[in-house]
């Protein structure tokens, strides 16, 4: 009998994919057949990049990718991954304080929907101090940003500040 492929999805606001969020998703790929990488399109902060901008950006970086899939989703998450036909959530925990809401997240969600489950995945402890939150404010402060986030993000970012201090002229 065919085994059906083992998805998952992997959600998250990704304002922008850091280099953190990209080795979450090579080591879930070595534990499912496919990823959707599933960007949050109403999350309560302004963000700094639109969803579509999120979602072209993360499709460039994981161009040749045939096992990731990219798209926006809203409501509620466990809906969508049912939509999907996935059985399991992937998120990525970098430090205990991480693990506080990740657990009550997945215990939610499992209340939600109990035949879908939620893995953890660590990134490599390369990663583990960086954020998209921090990312954002070490670019709108110039810093540098090599080896936090993949090259494409760190060229919209410098765009993304040279149009606002443009502007702000
Ligand atoms: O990258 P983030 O911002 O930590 O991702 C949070 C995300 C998108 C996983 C979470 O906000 C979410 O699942 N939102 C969808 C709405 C939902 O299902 N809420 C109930 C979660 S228990």
């Amino acid at each position: 009998m065919a085994k059906t492929a083992r998805l998952a999805v992997y959600p998250g606001s990704f304002d922008p994919l850091t280099n953190g969020h990209v080795d979450i998703i090579e080591r879930g790929l070595r534990l499912f057949d496919r990823i959707v990488v599933a960007v949050l399109t109403n999350p309560s902060k302004q963000p700094l990049f639109r969803p579509d901008e999120r979602v072209a950006i993360i499709r460039e970086v994981l161009a040749g990718q045939s096992d990731v899939e990219v798209e926006t989703f809203d409501g509620l998450l466990v809906d969508y991954v049912r939509r999907r036909g996935a059985t399991a959530i992937v998120r990525g925990v970098r430090v205990v304080s991480d693990f506080e809401y990740e657990w009550q997240m997945a215990l939610m969600n499992r209340h939600l929907e109990p035949a879908i489950d939620t893995v953890f995945l660590m990134p490599s402890e390369r990663f583990t101090y960086v954020s998209a939150s921090l990312v954002r404010e070490i670019a709108a402060l110039g810093g540098p940003l090599t080896g936090l986030v993949p090259p494409v993000v760190e060229a919209r970012l410098a765009s993304r500040r040279q149009t606002s201090t443009v502007r702000r002229v």
